[in-house]
């Protein structure tokens, strides 16, 4: 079959492109989601050649599309107020509603379901299109099943090329994920699939709404598919795709160490100058909506390259940013890396790591004390106590078995050697506790923060992304420390002195926080 390409900016060719609609005949027509294949969706023949030129499974149902709100009636049962209400405030726009279908609706359109799918879309051509036609039209996505939606014309002609009747080229898509799908035959309505127009805004005018499970789940073996399509492998380009999830900072720790020929990373604008990977930038991290309009074209042109793997900055799930996360869920077939970041936090003494570390609290990290940490190791009958007393006798732990720190300080503190030994003996016991906690914890938090004294001197440090140094002016961390351990300026000092000197901390930091008790601020970490 030869495939017309008509000229959208040139009224006679829409009508032309409208007819051969009319006639029965299939013309992919740009939408502002993406681009749909179309047919009448009255006539039984031609939805059924949708699904052949697709390679469609057949209990997949269409949606039909309209170009003025009065266009709905014929279509369905009946229109109940929550309906009118939704398109008064979406329609045109990329919005699908579900309503029990009436009897026009052909069983190809809806596959054998009660109900039918409509959608008003905004997009000048295609609602130019539809009214020229004068029929509602069916039109799922324009691209070959299981592949991304064409969200440019030329994605179209590499999918339908030779199989369709004709292509609309109208640019590019503005929205770049299909539309969101709403059914209103169940009772809170439920979304569907999750699109341009966000929960939120659904909320604002239908209230209560239920999101399905499946729009961020993969669907249990075995479980009915509230919307048919969420069952199909989707969005899938040649290469494997995989959603890596933490801080840029961990992802380009984590590229940078799994690199290999054939790797491409998906980042925000603007990180692409920090990864050794060749880049495709989807937007800035905060825009989920330029995100979902560049996404599907960037698996497109990553399989154009020939990439065999593609990492993606795992998306924001807020607003559009779940049709962003939905639809790579799918492309990346569910696999998901998690790599928080590992921080490590230290200062000399009295700098004020604990407020720096309550703050990366609120930014939603999981702090690890490794004072904590070191007590925990030589709780009574630990392995670690064990150690410790074949080390420096016996006479450091009390009867009941629990450690005697003054006994233990004294021995180990008496020559170098000794303070090595000791800490050659609990270091790694501290270290492994840390490694421990993060793994238990690492699905549940972007990042870890490591708050230990000596940092630079211990295992720990290997495993860390970045480091934090926080540092404060000697006086003030001399009249921290005199209130927080009640001892003497000359005391204090002695403590002071007794570490390394902050340059040394500062030549070492990745990020230093000037800790004097004013206001602290942290943004430019993440
Ligand atoms: O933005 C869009 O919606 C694009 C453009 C072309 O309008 N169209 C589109 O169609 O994405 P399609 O066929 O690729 O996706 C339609 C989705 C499928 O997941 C299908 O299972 C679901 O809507 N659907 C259609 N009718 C349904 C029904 N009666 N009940 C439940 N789900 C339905
Ligand atoms: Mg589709």
């Amino acid at each position: 079959m030869n495939t017309r390409i008509f000229n959208s900016t040139d009224k006679k060719e829409i009508d032309e492109a409208a007819a051969l609609l009319k006639e029965g005949k299939l013309v992919a027509i740009p939408t502002e989601t993406v681009y749909g294949l179309a047919a009448d969706a009255l006539n039984p023949k031609a939805v059924a050649d949708i699904f052949k030129a697709k390679g469609r499974p057949q209990d997949n149902p269409l949606i039909v599309h309209i170009s003025e709100f009065s266009e709905i009636y014929p279509l369905v049962k009946e229109v109940p107020d929550n309906a009118k209400a939704l398109a008064e405030k979406f329609w045109p726009g990329p919005l699908t509603i579900i309503l029990p279908k009436s009897d026009i609706i052909p069983d190809e359109v809806s596959a054998g379901l009660a109900t039918v799918a409509v959608r008003m879309p905004s997009h000048p051509v295609a609602r130019a299109i539809i009214k020229s036609a004068g029929v509602p039209l069916a039109a799922p996505s324009a691209n070959s099943s299981g592949l991304p939606s064409p969200t440019k014309a030329e994605h179209v002609i590499d999918d339908m090329m030779g199989k369709i009747e004709g292509i609309v080229d109208g640019g590019e898509c503005a929205v770049g994920v299909e539309s969101t799908v709403i059914t209103l035959a169940t009772n809170p309505p439920r979304l569907l699939r999750p699109g341009g127009i966000t929960p939120e805004q659904l909320r604002s005018v239908l209230g209560e709404i239920e999101i399905d499970s499946a729009v961020t789940n993969k669907l249990k073996e075995g479980a009915v598919a509230a919307s048919p399509g969420m069952k199909y492998k989707h969005y899938s380009p040649k290469a494997e795709v995989y959603i890596v999830k933490g801080t840029f900072s961990s992802f380009r720790c984590f590229t940078d160490e799994v690199m290999a020929e054939g790797d491409y990373a998906v980042c925000f604008d603007g990180e692409e100058k920090n990864l050794k990977l060749p880049c495709f930038c989807y937007g800035s991290e905060d825009s989920p909506s330029q995100q979902a309009q560049k996404l599907f074209a960037i698996l497109r042109d990553a399989d154009k390259k020939g990439a065999k793997r593609v990492f993606v900055r795992c998306p924001s799930m807020e607003g559009v940013g779940l049709a962003v996360y939905n639809r790579l869920i799918r492309a990346a077939a569910f696999r998901v890396i998690n790599v928080p970041e590992i921080i490590g936090l230290t200062g000399q003494t009295g700098a004020g790591k604990t407020t720096v570390a309550e703050l990366l609290k609120e930014k939603g990290g999981y702090v690890i004390d490794c004072d904590i940490a070191a007590r925990k190791i030589v709780e009574k009958g630990s392995p670690v106590i064990e150690k410790l007393k074949e080390a420096f006798g016996e006479d450091i732990v009390f009867e009941n078995g629990e450690l005697n720190r003054k006994a233990l300080a004294k021995k180990a503190f008496s020559t170098e050697e000794n303070e090595k030994l000791l800490n050659k003996i609990t270091h790694p016991a501290i270290t492994e506790l840390v490694r421990k906690d993060i793994i238990e914890n690492k699905d549940n938090f972007p990042f870890f923060a490591v708050d230990a004294a000596l940092l630079f001197e211990s295992e720990i440090y290997d495993y860390c992304n970045r480091t934090i140094v926080v540092c404060a002016d000697e006086n003030i961390r001399l009249q921290r420390i005199m209130s927080r351990d009640s001892i003497s300026r000359e005391e204090a000092l002695l403590r002071i002195n007794a570490q390394p000197s902050e340059q040394y901390y500062l030549s070492k930091a990745d990020v230093v926080v000037k800790n004097n008790g004013g206001e602290i601020i942290l943004a430019d970490l993440f």
